[in-house]
């Protein structure tokens, strides 16, 4: 569809796409385009509810949370006993929480771990880069996030296989499990050894605490003059692990995907090093790896002239909203020089991501080091990339390096 094709808005039907799709979740820019004009507020049987994609309908249903709920029976399908906090809960409850845990996830206090990061990143990046060719997503978008994250819990770094194959069984059970009831309970079971694993981990950290780790800062914070409850304790950590992992695999693997398929861009950023925290925003904007976020209508409302009852699922498209022409001017290029961008990658309103600053320090780092240990790589000739459906995760990204 071009430019200038006009189209009658069709709220009825999400324009014919299956957001869910492996081919959407490839290339989901042109789809986005086509929803804005087509069906701003759409019906889409994939999200099983309505579809909310300009950009100013989702930034306002983000910030009225009084409208727009997060508690959901959501939970229930993740592995969880109870609604994971503070994602899952809405204020004045939320509001507590991100009191006590804003703090951990600092610019300042994320910055104090860059030299690790830094290293981590270094280190797996050696283990590759003289190589002629390498599966990038297995190689270092899956370990990356994961050896940052155990080590800002205090947790061993031999965890990493335990905790890849908890958030690959929870978050990609069905990949793993073709039958549906099969992938429910593997997602049940998975949950109960998380819960155990955390219980215990709180357990060896009450006993033995480990200098600046954010789950013997959890044993400690008091919220209202008490401590945390063991469950409380829990059901934050068990979104931790949910939140902070696949979201900068995905993000890794989308941005380096583009890096490999526009040379010309990735040379720029090989030329000019210090464009790339700019870089960095706008390929979460491009590329908004995490497609969507699910809300629930607390009563009948009206958005862009369509009516959604009471109880709705609703499905706030970050994506559509990240490449609306009516917010980002010139929004279908992606530029390194944009001023002005108030992308909604990380979403917005009460429940915006409690890590964004941890997740741009890891993938400015990531960019800085991989551009400084394989300057030059493409798409391994004849491959293609493999996108999954919902958070953009790159599945495979075969690169030919030099
Ligand atoms: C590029 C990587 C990331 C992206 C794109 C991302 C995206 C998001 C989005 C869109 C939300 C809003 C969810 C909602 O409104 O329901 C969110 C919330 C959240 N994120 Fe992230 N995230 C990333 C990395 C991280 C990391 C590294 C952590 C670390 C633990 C994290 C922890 C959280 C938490 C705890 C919440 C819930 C906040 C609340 O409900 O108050 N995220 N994230």
């Amino acid at each position: 569809m071009t430019e200038t094709e006009s189209v009658e808005p069709n709220p009825t039907e999400s324009g014919g796409v299956d957001l869910m799709s492996p081919e959407a979740a490839a290339a989901p820019q042109d789809i986005y385009r086509r929803m804005h004009k087509q069906c701003p507020v759409a019906h889409s049987l994939s999200h099983g509810g309505h579809v909310i994609t300009r950009y100013e309908d989702v930034l306002q249903s983000f910030r009225d949370h009084k409208l727009f709920s997060s508690e959901m029976a959501l939970h229930m399908g993740l592995g969880t006993e109870r609604p994971m906090i503070p994602q899952q809960i809405d204020p004045p409850e939320q509001t507590r929480y991100r009191k006590i845990l804003d703090n951990q996830f600092s610019r300042k206090r994320m910055k104090v771990l860059e030299p690790i990061m830094r290293e981590q990143a270094a280190e797996l990046l050696r283990t590759f880069a003289d190589q002629e060719t390498v599966e990038f997503n297995k190689a270092f978008a899956v370990p990356f996030p994961c050896r940052v994250f155990l080590s800002l819990m205090g947790l061993p770094q031999e965890d990493l296989d335990l905790f890849l194959e908890f958030k690959d069984n929870i978050l990609r059970s069905q990949q793993i499990e073709p039958d549906a009831t099969k992938a429910y309970y593997l997602r049940a079971a998975t949950g109960k050894r998380i819960y155990a694993y955390f219980d215990k981990a709180f357990d060896r950290l009450s006993e033995a605490p480990e200098e600046d780790s954010i789950l013997c800062y959890l044993l400690t914070v008091e919220l209202d003059g008490k401590k945390l409850t063991r469950n409380e304790l829990l059901d934050i950590t068990f979104l931790f692990l949910l939140a902070g992992l696949d979201t900068v695999t995905a993000s890794i693997g989308c941005f380096v995907s583009f890096l490999a398929q526009n040379p010309n861009r990735r040379q720029e950023l090989v030329d000019d090093p210090s464009l790339i925290p700019n870089a960095v925003e706008e390929l979460l904007r491009w590329e908004t790896p995490v497609m969507s976020v699910p809300r629930v209508t607390k009563r009948e409302c009206e958005i862009s002239g369509v009516t959604i009852p009471e109880n709705t699922m609703v499905s706030l498209q970050c994506g559509a909203a990240n490449l609306d022409d009516e917010e980002f001017v010139d929004g279908d290029t992606v530029r390194w020089d944009r001023k002005f961008n108030r992308h909604l990658a990380f979403g917005g309103g009460v429940h915006r991501c409690l890590g964004s600053h941890l997740a741009r320090m890891e993938l400015q780092i990531m960019l800085e080091e991989l551009l400084k240990h394989m300057p030059q790589f493409s798409l391994e000739p004849g491959k293609k990339p493999v996108y999954s459906p919902g958070i953009r995760e790159v599945q495979v990204l075969p690169l030919k390096i030099g």
